[in-house]
Order: structure tokens, then C-alpha cells, then sequence
């Protein structure tokens, strides 16, 4: 469980437990529990979005948690399609109404185009002063008490500079995607000059890792499962790791993750070859 408990430290100076529970996928009808189970395997750090739209059941879950708020960090997003300055501010309010908190730990722009245009070459307009825009509403936000942090996710190295140059704030957090066979070697080296924190989502390429032949023997060598394998690497690497499982043997044991890889071990799992196949759940 010690990996739930160690801190490291965002951009703004900042704690955050350095392992997160993912909510992407996590139905409402079982998200209070998640909550719930993961807090009592020891997490105290739970990653949601607004367009998750789990946040009233995950509001739920904290509401019957029995710590005290301090003691767990909430993260949402706003949604990739909000590019405006009231937009963000509604959607910020709107989010700590849903997840019934005075405060959000940690608030995202949850990407720095509409997903629609995420990916397609013809689509080149890069929002630049749109997410400024919405950067400020959470730069207010955060002054007004309502966002503790503030970050970005799945921006580039350009968007990160750009953000930068024109709100003159530097992002806590940026949330990209990092697993074996995908590390965003251009974005790391950035994030790490400016001491910005990499958290790195779907650690298990959604599951689709979990039984990947060519790391199954460096598992069995170390004692581990293919899932705390990978999560390690992603956590050695110095990304903070965001697993998600709605089944507590799961949440457990992916949180035991307090065994080292060798130099030449993390040499051989970046050179590990693996393609996620996009839409696939598992
Ligand atoms: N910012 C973004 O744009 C963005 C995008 C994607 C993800 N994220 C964040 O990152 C989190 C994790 O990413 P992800 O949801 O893509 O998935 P992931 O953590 O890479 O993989 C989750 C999948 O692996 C399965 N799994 C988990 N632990 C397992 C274990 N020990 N043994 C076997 N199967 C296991 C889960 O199944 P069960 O649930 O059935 O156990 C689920 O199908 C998200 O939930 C979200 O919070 C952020």
C-alpha cells in the first residue's frame, strides 16, 4: 500500500499522492463504491472528468468516506470542446456542485482541441488563445479557493508554450497518455525543465497490456503480475501512475508497486514493441 501513501510534488509546489485511481469507463452505478474500495486499499487519490459523467456518484462516495477532505485529492477536466473563458467558468461550478466539494484539488483542460479534431491532420487549428481563455477562468478559480491546482492534459510540447507565453502560468500537471510501447519522449523532457509533473494515463493501454507476451517473463522473474509491471514502469519512468479497475483484487494489488526495476530492465521495457489498437477496450 505504500505506493498510495508517498507525495511527490507539481509544478506549483504542491502534494499529490503519487498514485491515482482512474474513473474513465467506471459506470454510475459503480462509482461510489470504487470510491469506497479504493480508498480502503489506500488510495486517497481519485482522477474523474467531467465528461466522465460519474462526478455526482463519485461525490457520493467521498460524501461517505471516513476522513476528513483534506485527506483525499480530487481531480476533474473540463471537457476538450469547452474553449471559452464563461464556458470554463460555468463548467468549473458546475462540476464542484456535481462532486458536492468546496474545493477540486486538481482541475484539468482535459485536451487542447475537441476530441473530434484531436487526431485529424485536416483539422490543424491549434485553440492556442481559446485554451489561454479557459486557463484564466481556472487561474480566477483558483484564486477564488475553488481549484487548488490547476494543469493541462494530452498537450504537446507547442501547447504547453504556448499556454505558458500567453497566461504567463506554468501548468501544475500535464495528464498524457504513457504506457509500454507509447512514452512521449519530447513532451517528458519539457515537463521536466519547466518541473511540471507527468501523470500518465491508461498505464495498461486499457487493459490492453495485461497479457502481452513479450513482458510476461521479466514478471515472472521479478514476482510481479503483468498489471504491477507495467504500472511500475510508468511510475519509474517518473510519470504518476492513473490505473483503472472497478474490482478491488485489482486496486490492491495494483497499488504494490514498491519493487525496482534494474537500469537494464527499463532499457529493455522502453524497447518493448507494442501498438494500441485504438477503440479497444481490452
Ligand atoms: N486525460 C485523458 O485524456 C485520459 C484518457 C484516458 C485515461 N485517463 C485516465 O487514466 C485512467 C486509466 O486509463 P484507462 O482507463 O485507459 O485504463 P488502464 O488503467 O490502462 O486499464 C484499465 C483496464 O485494465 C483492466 N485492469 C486493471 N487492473 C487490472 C488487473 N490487475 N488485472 C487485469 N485487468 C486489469 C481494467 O479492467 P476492470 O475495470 O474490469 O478491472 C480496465 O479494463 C482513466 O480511468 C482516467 O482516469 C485520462
Amino acid at each position: 500500500m505504500e505506493n498510495t501513501k508517498i507525495k511527490w510534488t507539481m509544478a506549483d509546489g504542491r502534494y499529490i499522492p503519487s498514485l491515482g485511481l482512474g474513473f474513465w469507463q467506471v459506470s454510475k452505478e459503480d462509482a461510489a463504491r470504487v470510491v469506497k474500495e479504493g480508498y480502503e486499499v489506500g488510495y486517497r487519490h481519485f482522477d474523474t472528468a467531467i465528461a466522465y459523467d460519474n462526478e455526482t456518484e463519485i461525490g457520493e462516495g467521498l460524501a461517505a468516506l471516513p476522513c476528513p477532505r483534506e485527506e483525499v485529492f480530487v481531480t476533474s477536466k473540463i471537457p476538450a470542446q469547452i474553449k471559452s473563458y464563461e464556458e470554463a467558468k460555468k463548467a468549473i461550478d458546475e462540476s464542484l456542485d456535481r462532486l458536492g466539494l468546496d474545493y477540486l484539488d486538481l482541475m484539468l483542460i482535459h485536451a487542447p482541441k475537441p476530441w473530434s479534431e484531436m487526431r485529424d491532420p485536416n483539422k490543424p487549428y491549434r485553440y492556442e488563445k481559446e485554451n489561454a481563455e479557459v486557463f484564466k477562468a481556472m487561474i480566477e478559480a483558483q484564486k477564488e479557493g475553488k481549484i487548488k491546482s490547476i494543469g493541462v492534459s494530452n498537450f504537446t510540447v507547442s501547447d504547453l508554450e504556448s499556454l505558458i507565453e500567453k497566461t504567463g502560468v506554468v501548468p501544475a500537471v500535464n495528464q498524457i497518455p504513457c504506457y509500454i510501447g507509447h512514452i512521449e519522449e519530447d513532451v517528458f523532457a519539457f515537463c521536466k525543465e519547466r518541473r511540471i509533473l507527468i501523470e500518465g494515463y491508461s498505464p495498461l493501454a486499457t487493459g490492453q497490456l495485461v497479457d502481452l507476451p513479450a513482458i510476461k517473463e521479466l514478471a515472472k522473474k521479478k514476482g510481479v503480475t503483468i498489471p504491477q509491471l507495467c504500472i511500475r514502469f510508468v511510475y519509474q519512468l517518473g510519470a504518476l501512475p492513473l490505473p483503472k479497475t472497478t474490482h478491488k483484487e485489482y486496486m490492491e494489488s495494483n497499488a504494490k508497486i514498491d519493487f525496482a526495476f534494474t537500469p537494464e530492465e527499463m532499457e529493455f521495457l522502453k524497447g518493448v514493441a507494442f501498438t494500441r489498437v485504438p477503440g479497444k477496450k481490452k
